[in-house]
């Protein structure tokens, strides 16, 4: 029996689909490796969203050398948007990688690594890069290789087809499509009954998740229903397609969690028109309310992008102004990359010099900073709910878990157990993390 060991990078979508693929290989007789030295095949599941995320992965392949001259039977398989993007050109610039297998094609992996095994001698390129229109892995019940046990994420769609300007996503991984709600449902159950505690339904904009008459709101619904103590959280959501329906679902039901990504990328209409986006600051700012009318305890965090093309001074400022009126509990900041393929690749300029992309990120991280800290201070003598999910980093006398707004606790364990559910009373804060105690 071979092993293997997955290492993923990038978002959430990608540590789900090593569990796709965990579950296909193990199906095919290969076992799961611990680490890179017990294993015979090293997979990486990569991300092409920016460019330093890909040269984080060709830094780690080459890394990889060491352990290929240790063990000289050890091959490299590249999965995930990377080998989507680059196919067989990766091949030819990391001469270590021995194949490549794109997000819809996993099912081919048992058969391109027996390949891989069968040709030893070399010569033909190893590639499954297919993009596929009806693919969701629906009846495959993922391995789950996250520790802890109280939390998973569940796949209920793949594909985008919004195209912003910049993204590279929908060449990546294809058109979207939505996985049977039957399929969504039986695996969070399957989850309830096997101890977890919390699930995330995936999708890279689940509010267009449409499976014959059922809707997001419904599937929401449904997997709300099988178990209050079963939290739901789901990611992500275009302001675009968020729906009063959905906020009713959610604030309908208390273990659907408080918490909405609502990725903004600009705070100027100039650049969302740009971007692609298809909706005005005007419209995003109605969702945030909307949002806060539903449910005033709800956060909100968001994805925001410096220095797009042709980004002035004052579009960078209707930015700053947005994150000021919003006031997010978290956010994920980048500078602009250009990315092959894309619309803005195509027709336009990458224009704003890298210094100045860096100057405007890092002010609108501060800003963010400072906003994080002034919301969590405002946290200091609540009560709340929170699911405990493992040991502090720092200390094995403390546990962390984190409150329906998705903020994360660290607490003294006291008698608490991992997987439950504890009422902590937060006593301090930092801007990215509350502290605080057990209470009744
Ligand atoms: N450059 C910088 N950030 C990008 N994102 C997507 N494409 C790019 C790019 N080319 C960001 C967006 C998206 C998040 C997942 O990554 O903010 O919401
Ligand atoms: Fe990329 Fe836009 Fe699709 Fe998100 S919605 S994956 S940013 S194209």
């Amino acid at each position: 029996m071979e092993n293997v060991f997955i290492e993923t990078y990038g978002c959430q979508m990608n540590f789900a689909d090593s569990e796709v693929v965990a579950a296909i290989l193990t199906g095919a007789g290969y076992a799961i490796a611990e680490g890179v030295d017990e294993a015979d095949f090293v997979l990486i599941n990569t991300c092409a969203i920016r460019d330093n995320a890909e040269q984080r992965v060709r830094h780690r392949v080459r890394e990889l050398r060491a352990l290929q001259g240790r063990n000289r039977g050890v091959r490299i398989g590249v999965l995930g948007c990377m080998a989507e993007r680059l196919q067989c050109r990766l091949m030819a610039e990391e001469d270590n990688v021995s194949f490549v297998c794109g997000p819809d094609a996993y099912r081919r992996l048992p058969d391109l690594m027996k390949e891989v095994r069968s040709q030893e001698t070399g010569g033909k390129e190893l590639s499954a890069v297919e993009l596929s229109a009806t693919e969701t892995y629906a009846d495959i019940e993922p391995v789950r290789l996250a520790v802890g046990g109280v939390s998973a994420y569940i796949s209920i769609m793949r594909g985008c087809q919004n195209y912003c300007a910049y993204c590279v996503v929908p060449y990546t991984r294809g058109r979207e499509r939505s996985r049977d709600p039957e399929t969504v449902v039986r695996e969070a159950r399957n989850l309830f009954e096997r101890g977890y505690r919390e699930v995330t339904l995936l999708g890279q904009n689940v509010n267009s998740y449409r499976a014959d008459a059922v809707g997001f709101p419904e599937l929401m619904e449904r997997v709300a229903e099988i178990d209050p103590r079963l939290r739901v959280r789901f990611a992500t959501s275009h302001p675009k397609d968020l729906s009063d329906r959905l906020l009713e679902v959610m604030a309908a039901h208390g273990n659907i969690c408080r918490c909405i990504h609502l990725p903004v990328q600009s705070g100027s209409n100039r650049m969302l028109k740009l971007m692609n986006r298809r909706y005005t600051v005007e419209w995003y700012l109605d969702r945030v309310e909307a949002i806060r009318r539903a449910m005033p305890d709800c956060s909100i965090t968001t994805d925001v992008i410096a220095g797009f093309s042709t980004e002035t001074l004052e579009d960078h400022q209707a930015t700053l102004d947005l994150f000021r009126k919003v006031r997010y509990d978290y956010a994920y900041m980048f500078k602009y990359s250009l990315r092959e393929g894309t619309y803005a690749w195509k027709h336009l300029a990458d224009d704003i010099a890298e210094e100045e992309k860096t100057r405007r990120l890092n002010e609108i991280i501060a800003l963010q900073g400072q906003i994080a800290l002034e919301n969590n201070r405002k946290e200091v003598g609540r009560v709340y709910e929170v699911l405990v999910e493992g040991e502090s980093h720092r200390s094995k006398e403390r546990f962390y878990g984190r409150n329906s707004q998705n903020k994360v606790l660290v607490f003294d364990r006291g008698d608490a157990r991992v997987g439950t559910y504890r009422r902590v009373k937060v006593k301090d804060c930092t801007a990215a993390t509350l502290l605080g105690e057990l209470t009744q």
